[in-house]
């Protein structure tokens, strides 16, 4: 089987590396993939831009693509699945109006009252004067969300009513072009977040390992938010207890309501959950694909084929599989960054260390360490920086402390002019387990 695999990203690198290790899986083709992808056995990269769906098609229909797996958020919300499904393709992602969850916030705020899934109080504005008067009424913390898709930087947590009135000016000026025709002001939440992802066909919806992610730059949780600098599976604040929860109101909630709606979704559907200090959880956001750097801990440990499951999933049959295995142990993720991201970065800088940080593939055993490339690329076989998130340097233990040992054992083989990463990846789980 010929799988097209959409994206260019740590993400997808784990996906292709996961992809392939199934017997059934010939070769892949990554459009426009990375460095990474470009190093892995049976992958080639296929430079077409992400939103290139005509492209994308005649790739597919050239070479004899069984399934097409989509990774980034934007060609979903674009349509790509319902482009592609035209063509007659299997697609592994949401359609056009599946993908609505993750691209308007005002949508999924609509959904979820109307699915009863637990959620920060909000309100929907659509100019400045009638957002302003809200956040003076229900005073501050409060956080402000541009409604549109804005690469996880459309989300200001106002901790001054000048700040919010300067989030509010910034949305509706055109800060976030078209993403802020909308703005979603929201109750500040505390707690700490975990991410659950689950594979659904549109009827069946099975959670994949909760995991945790550090949004921002500075070490204990500091500065800038950014697309992720670190994350780790399995994440033992969602107990059981809480996953059995999240399975009935939130996954199965929204699967019973975009069925009323007449939406036939089928991918993954993310939940990002805040766990209050009560215990309790809230969802913040829902994502329409796999998470990034979520993916790099949770695919490690996935024992089951993910294609497999894919298939499963595009073709509805995902009630037909036994449930989904996991390996033993554990895995942490540590994020390698340009100097300077998530502000201005200087990319083109020679990578070296990779093949001394990561161990050997193919077996279980415990320690080990995989590289997943982000914004890399190979250039007349030499390795460059390619954007702000570089690497992804994956360690597996038997537990976090072993995991975490050796991600951090390994990224330090690894140098390139201006890396900087996270010494403190993991820093909650002190509280919540002994490592
Ligand atoms: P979102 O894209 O909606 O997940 O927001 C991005 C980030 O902003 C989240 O991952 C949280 O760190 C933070 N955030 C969003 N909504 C809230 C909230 N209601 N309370 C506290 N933090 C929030
Ligand atoms: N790790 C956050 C996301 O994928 O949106």
């Amino acid at each position: 089987m010929k799988i097209l695999l959409v994206g260019n990203g740590g993400r997808e690198h784990a996906i292709a590396w996961k992809l392939l290790q199934s017997k059934d899986v010939e070769k892949i083709f990554c459009t426009p993939g990375n460095g990474g992808t470009a190093t892995l056995p049976a992958c080639e990269n296929v430079p077409l831009a992400v939103d290139d769906f005509a492209g994308i098609s005649q790739l597919a229909a050239k070479e004899g693509i069984s399934l097409v797996v989509v990774g980034p958020e934007v060609p979903l919300a674009h349509g790509i699945t319902d482009y592609l499904q035209a063509k007659g393709l299997m697609v592994f992602g949401p359609n056009r109006m599946g993908a609505q969850i993750e691209a308007s916030k005002a949508w999924a705020k609509a959904f979820m009252q109307e699915a009863g899934i637990p959620t920060a109080k909000s309100a929907v504005f659509t100019e400045g004067l009638a957002a302003k008067s809200y956040v003076k009424a229900e005073g501050i913390p409060i956080v402000l969300k541009a409604d549109g898709l804005a690469a996880g930087k459309g989300v200001i947590i106002a901790e001054t009513l000048e700040q919010a009135e300067a989030a509010i000016e910034a949305i509706f000026g055109g800060q976030f072009g078209s993403a802020g025709n909308f703005i979603v002001i929201e109750e500040y939440l505390p707690g700490q977040e975990v991410s659950v992802l689950a594979l659904t066909d549109g009827v069946t919806i099975r959670p994949l390992l909760p995991a945790q992610d550090h949004k921002r730059i500075g070490e204990g949780d500091t500065g800038d938010n950014t697309g992720g600098m670190g994350a780790y599976a399995p994440a033992p604040i969602a107990t059981e207890e809480m996953m059995s929860r999240v399975q009935k109101e939130v996954l199965e909630s929204a699967i019973a309501t975009f069925n009323k709606r007449g939406i036939d979704y089928r991918g993954v559907l993310y939940a990002g959950l805040m766990v209050l200090p009560d215990g309790n959880f809230s969802v913040l956001e829902f994502n329409c694909r796999f998470g990034d750097p979520e993916t790099q801990v949770i695919l490690p440990l996935l024992d089951t084929p993910l294609v497999d499951l894919l298939i499963a999933c595009a073709q509805q049959k995902l009630s037909e599989m036994p449930p989904i295995k996991w390996k033993d142990g554990a895995a942490a993720t540590v994020v390698a960054a340009s100097g300077g991201y998530p502000g201005d970065y200087v990319k083109g800088k020679v990578i070296t260390g990779i093949s001394e940080a990561q161990t050997k593939d193919g077996n279980d055993s415990h320690p080990a360490s995989y590289i997943f490339h982000a914004g890399t690329k190979l250039e007349s076989s030499q390795l460059l920086t390619d954007g702000g998130r570089v690497l992804n340097i994956t360690g597996i233990g038997k537990d976090f402390k072993q995991a975490l040992a050796q991600a951090y054992k390994s990224i330090a083989q690894i140098q390139f002019e201006g890396m900087y990463y996270r010494r403190d990846i993991g820093h909650r789980l002190e509280k919540q387990t002994e490592v």
